[in-house]
């Protein structure tokens, strides 16, 4: 979010944005690198970076897992996970600028001989690359190991700047806990070891372009705002669906489930930032205190309200594209009988001045019937119609996160001719028309700002753990009910039938997928 040091450049290729000045020199210390997340996602957004000239050849990438590889091994198989052919980025030589950069250690996680080696490593690196004694160490291995990095970090002395005018930052990967509990306790050791000013909790959503024009369309905008409030809003609805199943991650996402992974995180984020007021000042303090209100306003589940506004599912074989695709059930690594949910569909009260009596309905879940992430404000309808015999055309504002990037409001106009016919018809704003194709990653972004010092984008101890108050009554009361009936849904469906009835018991509809 630093918006000062970033500006677009003609000769940027589309959607692409150079940094006037580079971030400050430093060692990023990766954990996990030889893991999916970053190949898929890490490597290509520091990648990213060094492009767009934001990270200097005053940089270095320390790939820190298990497995024995050499440093030539390790800038080989990052090499594969860059841009290649027409794909934006792809140019060879400043693919082969970034992989000079890079360097790899192997060891243990709980191994202090391996972090007392790692700290001389970095010493090394420093003294090699001038890097000022900065360093960053990203968590990406599985949650199981957080705690000891953390610790054999702190054993090491890693944990402390190296001088007064360097700095030491620690950016952790969701999940932060799996529950209330272990997320207080990881947020325990973490601040053992850490200040919470080092701490950078990431939620990618909170980097992706759209997700961020929330906090610019409300707040940069004068003519929204005066409606965005209980006297003129009748709903809110809030989807995150995916097609994607549960790919190769069924030993994660087997513990994990929807609730946990995407409704604790990037759909409360989406919640939070739909909700807030308007922080004093764009900092990480003031926007951070206004999200959690947020959080903390929405009227607790109980026992009871759990049954009757949450709904869970998961799915069965279905088709998708056009394609058969087997059930969660019958995935690679999942149970015969699981009972996780790959579907969650719930009824949100937040009870301030500004929401009270307006519904927030969410939904996410995986091999839903098309990818589609968006916040849609539902206006209530005129309070009195003129023309006899038409029903009253209802205004909404969708906010398009992804795929189709944009805006779109939602009004009944009269159709040609010569009876008074009202249709409905949208005005649209599309990104890819407005700035052109392409985005900056959502990990770029978020990564630019933690190099920068700026947290704004990312979680603090208290709003995650408050994030996770909210969970954990839904994750009680199914803990102690008979196994739900599973599968509920067929992949490439719009989810469980019972998710109608959420909306339709207070007259109301979910958009279609
Ligand atoms: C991750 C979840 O945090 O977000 C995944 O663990 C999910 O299960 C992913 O697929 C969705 O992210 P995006 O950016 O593809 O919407």
């Amino acid at each position: 979010m630093n918006t000062k040091a970033v500006v677009a450049s003609e000769s940027a290729p589309a959607g692409g944005f150079f940094c006037e000045v580079p971030s400050d020199p430093c060692a990023i210390v990766m954990f996990g690198a030889s893991g999916d997340l970053a190949r898929r996602k890490l490597l290509p957004a520091l990648y990213d970076l060094s492009f767009h000239a934001c990270l200097g050849p005053r940089f270095r990438l320390l790939g820190f897992a298990r497995t024995e590889m050499t440093d030539n091994d390790f800038t080989q198989k990052a090499g594969e996970f860059l841009p290649t052919g027409n794909q934006a980025g792809a140019q060879d030589s400043k693919k082969s600028e970034f992989l000079k950069c890079l360097r790899y250690f192997s060891g243990n996680y709980d191994d202090p001989e391996a972090f007392r080696r790692l700290a001389q490593r970095l010493e090394e690196l420093d003294s090699e690359g001038q890097l000022g004694g900065n360093r960053l160490f990203y968590l990406a291995t599985p949650p199981e190991v957080y705690s000891h990095v953390i610790e054999q970090l702190k054993k090491a002395g890693l944990n402390k700047p190296k001088s007064e005018k360097s700095w030491a930052r620690i950016i952790i990967e969701k999940p932060f806990g799996h529950d209330l509990e272990s997320a207080k306790e990881l947020n325990k050791k973490v601040l053992e070891a850490f200040d919470e000013s080092q701490v950078y909790r990431i939620d990618h959503y909170l980097g992706k372009e759209t997700v961020q024009n929330m906090l610019v369309f409300r707040f940069g905008n004068g003519i929204f705002e005066p409606l965005w409030n209980r006297n003129y809003i009748d709903s809110v609805q809030i989807t995150a669906a995916e097609e994607l199943g549960v790919e190769r991650r069924a030993a994660f996402y087997e513990s994990a489930g929807a609730l946990r992974d995407m409704i604790q995180s990037h759909v409360l984020q989406l919640t939070s930032l739909t909700a807030m007021e308007a922080p004093a000042t764009f900092d990480a303090t003031a926007v951070r205190n206004e999200k959690i209100k947020v959080l903390q306003s929405i009227r607790p589940f109980t026992k009871e309200s759990v049954w009757k506004d949450v709904i869970r599912g998961q799915y069965g074989p279905g088709q998708v594209g056009g394609k058969p695709v087997p059930g969660y059930r019958q995935e690679p690594g999942v149970k015969p009988d699981s009972a996780t949910d790959t579907f969650v569909a719930l009824k949100l009260h937040v009870d301030n001045w500004r929401w009270s009596g307006v519904p927030f309905y969410l939904r996410t879940g995986k091999r839903l019937a098309q990818p589609l992430t968006e916040v849609a404000i539902q206006f209530k309808s005129a309070p009195h119609m003129v023309f006899r015999g038409e029903s009253n055309e209802t205004n909404s504002l969708v906010l398009n996160i992804q795929p189709n990037e944009g805006i779109s409001l939602s009004f009944g106009a009269k159709s040609p001719g010569a009876q008074m016919r009202i249709q409905p018809v949208t005005m649209d704003f599309k990104y890819k028309d407005a700035f052109g194709g392409g985005s900056r990653p959502a990990y770029a972004t978020l990564i630019n700002d933690c190099i920068r010092g700026d947290a704004t984008l990312f979680d603090r101890a208290d709003s995650v753990e408050a994030a996770w108050t909210l969970v954990d009554p839904i994750l009680e009361a199914w803990k102690n009910a008979s196994p739900p009936p599973f599968p509920n849904y067929p992949a490439g469906s719009d989810g469980p039938r019972a998710v109608e009835d959420l909306a339709a018991i207070d007259g109301r509809h979910w958009r279609p997928l």
